[in-house]
């Protein structure tokens, strides 16, 4: 008799079982092994820290503000301590330039004084104050992500 008129065997209800058992394990052993292979890799990346040492405070003399590129703001130091003023407009976040009066925007016009407050517009706010704090080598740094009341100083 030829094999291809041949119908196939019915399969039992037991193997058939069996099998449903056997692709269940096969599934999830790979799912695990997948899964082990990816410990060594984190599952988060940590993003760049907005944390900036700027250097020692002996490098700051006292009077004008120093532009820090690393933390696009300016470093000042008077009698009273340290203080940073952020150097991005909270208009549209071009970044100001220093001028006697303050700060100016090149982009639209505002204008800020001595402290960061706003004196033309069409800026909506001050320029933030950011947080500076000393480590534990003697280096400033800077957290270009917190601001801080205005007014607030770092004496050292
Ligand atoms: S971005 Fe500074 S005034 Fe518009």
């Amino acid at each position: 008799m030829n094999d291809i008129t041949r119908k196939p065997q019915p399969i039992c209800r037991r193997d058939f079982l069996g099998q449903i058992a056997t692709c269940a394990c096969a599934t999830a052993l790979g799912l695990a092994t997948v899964g082990m292979a990816r410990l060594p890799f984190p599952a988060v990346i940590p993003g760049e820290s907005s944390k900036v040492k700027i250097g020692h405070p002996a490098d700051f003399p006292k009077g004008e503000g120093l532009w820090i590129a690393a933390t696009k703001a300016f470093v000042f130091r008077d009698n009273e301590g340290f203080f940073v003023i952020s150097g991005i407009c909270t208009h549209l976040g071009c970044i100001v330039a220093q001028d006697p009066k303050g700060f100016h925007c090149p982009c639209h016009g505002s204008a800020f004084g001595n402290r960061g407050e706003v004196t033309k517009g069409p800026a909506p706010s001050a320029l933030p104050w950011l947080e500076i704090s000393l480590a534990s080598d003697g280096q400033l740094i800077v957290d270009t992500q917190k601001v801080i009341p205005m007014g607030t100083k770092l004496k050292v």
